[in-house]
């Protein structure tokens, strides 16, 4: 990642970021064929997972108001380019498919990133000119075949943009040997955009608070499949403390004004993965970060976690030889709150940040495409990402 973007530019993302930590959650079991369907607005969302109730309350009220306002504002700014405005300093970068179909505001590099030069579009007719195409994988259409044998400028690169984990998206035969340049949360992907982040916080922001706590370990899922190794753990460790569990197969559904309340006060958060991948940490563990919960991750290794979040920031379920002693940790945690409280040292210099889903991997790989103008293939993407 290169520019770090303002503080302050992310106030107007809170919608985007919301919507990001939703379709993380929303569209992991995708490809799984007993997923049903509600379409928003043709925003695809799946009834499965954690987030979803939010996600529909949200996309279905206010966000259905606000995607058809920006459908005509993005209409109204694509205007066609004209041949002079593409300068060195103008880089288009063509959308082949809205990721999930949501549109983002193509104009937001520059507010949001500090990007400047670039032009996002979806217009086709473009292609020409293009310096990138975006594809999202999940969107590659039939079509794609036939496009391989398009002929491309010289210079235009094609970014194959993911951030399903390989469990929950499908292998193509076709995506090797045709693509430049991968943007996805894996750290050696060319473009890289994880769920989230930790940021530095300002001195205006210092002002972080551990918020009332009520509960001491919380669970919300909805996707509840008894061969996840998350719901193994969470039967097991449920024998040994109380563990308030939410969400449609607790008959507990938390809606979007509830979740926030609810996650912060709990002391400890099991974010627990659908899937377990290097790099592949999702909102389950940057919502509980944010909100002021201690995250009590199930997921890659605890050394890939501290590539991304301090070591003293989380609990890792495998620091523990069985369920039992986890519980007796947080049980002891419970009952010590200077310790508990130590859980939190990095909220003195770090805030936790989403990342606005298809935006910011649009707006990176087009600054990557204007820094980087060398020659790049990338050869086999299916072993890379499936193995
Ligand atoms: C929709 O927006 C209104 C105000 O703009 C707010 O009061 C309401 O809570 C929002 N609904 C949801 C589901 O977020
Ligand atoms: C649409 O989004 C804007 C922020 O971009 C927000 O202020 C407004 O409340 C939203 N409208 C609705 C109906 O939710
Ligand atoms: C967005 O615009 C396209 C074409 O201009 C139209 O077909 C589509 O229905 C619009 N979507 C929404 C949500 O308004
Ligand atoms: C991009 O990859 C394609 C497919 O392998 C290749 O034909 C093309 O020359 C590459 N272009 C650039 C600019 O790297």
């Amino acid at each position: 990642m290169t520019s770090q973007p303002s503080l302050g530019s992310y106030q107007n993302l809170l919608l985007p970021l919301f919507l990001l930590f939703c379709f993380g959650g929303a569209f992991f079991t995708y490809y799984k064929p007993s997923v049903s369907w509600i379409i928003c607005s043709n925003v695809p969302v799946s009834t499965h997972e954690v987030c979803t109730d939010e996600c529909l309350k949200i996309l279905t009220a206010n966000f259905t108001q606000n995607i058809t306002a920006l459908n005509h504002t993005v209409e109204k700014q694509l205007q066609p380019v004209t041949k002079a405005a593409v300068t060195d300093e103008n880089i288009i970068l063509l959308i082949w498919n809205w990721p999930f179909g949501f549109r983002f505001d193509v104009k937001a590099c520059s507010p949001q990133f500090g990007i400047e030069g670039c032009q996002i579009t979806d217009d086709r007719s473009q292609y020409d000119k293009a310096h990138g195409v975006m594809f999202h994988h999940r969107d590659i259409g039939g079509d794609f075949s036939g496009l391989l044998n398009r002929p491309r400028p010289p210079y235009q690169k094609w970014v194959w943009m993911n951030m399903e984990s390989p469990d929950n998206s499908g292998r193509r035969a076709e995506v090797d040997n045709a693509f430049n340049l991968t943007s996805n949360y894996r750290r050696d992907s060319d473009v890289w955009v994880p769920y989230g982040r930790l940021v530095e916080v300002s001195e205006k922001e210092k002002t972080f608070q551990i918020p009332t706590k009520d509960k001491i370990v919380c669970w919300i899922v909805s996707n509840w499949n008894p061969n996840f190794k998350r719901v193994k753990y969470f039967t097991e460790l449920s024998k040994h403390i109380k563990v308030e569990a939410y969400g449609r197969h607790f008959n507990r559904y938390i809606g979007s004004e509830d979740y926030n309340k609810i996650l912060s006060s709990c002391k400890f958060y099991l974010s627990f993965e659908n899937s377990i991948h290097k790099d592949y940490f999702t909102e389950k563990l940057f919502n509980p970060m944010d909100v002021g919960t201690v995250p009590v991750v199930l997921g890659p290794p605890r050394e890939n976690y501290e590539e991304v979040i301090p070591s003293d920031s989380f609990i890792h379920v495998d620091d523990f030889k069985s369920p039992q002693e986890l519980a007796e940790h947080l049980r002891y945690m419970d009952q010590n709150q200077e310790a508990y409280e130590r859980y939190f040292t990095w909220r003195q210099y770090f805030t936790a940040l989403g990342s606005p889903f298809g935006l910011e991997h649009a707006c990176r790989s087009c600054e990557h495409i204007k820094n980087n103008k060398a020659y790049r293939v990338f050869k086999n993407l299916n072993k890379w990402y499936w193995g």
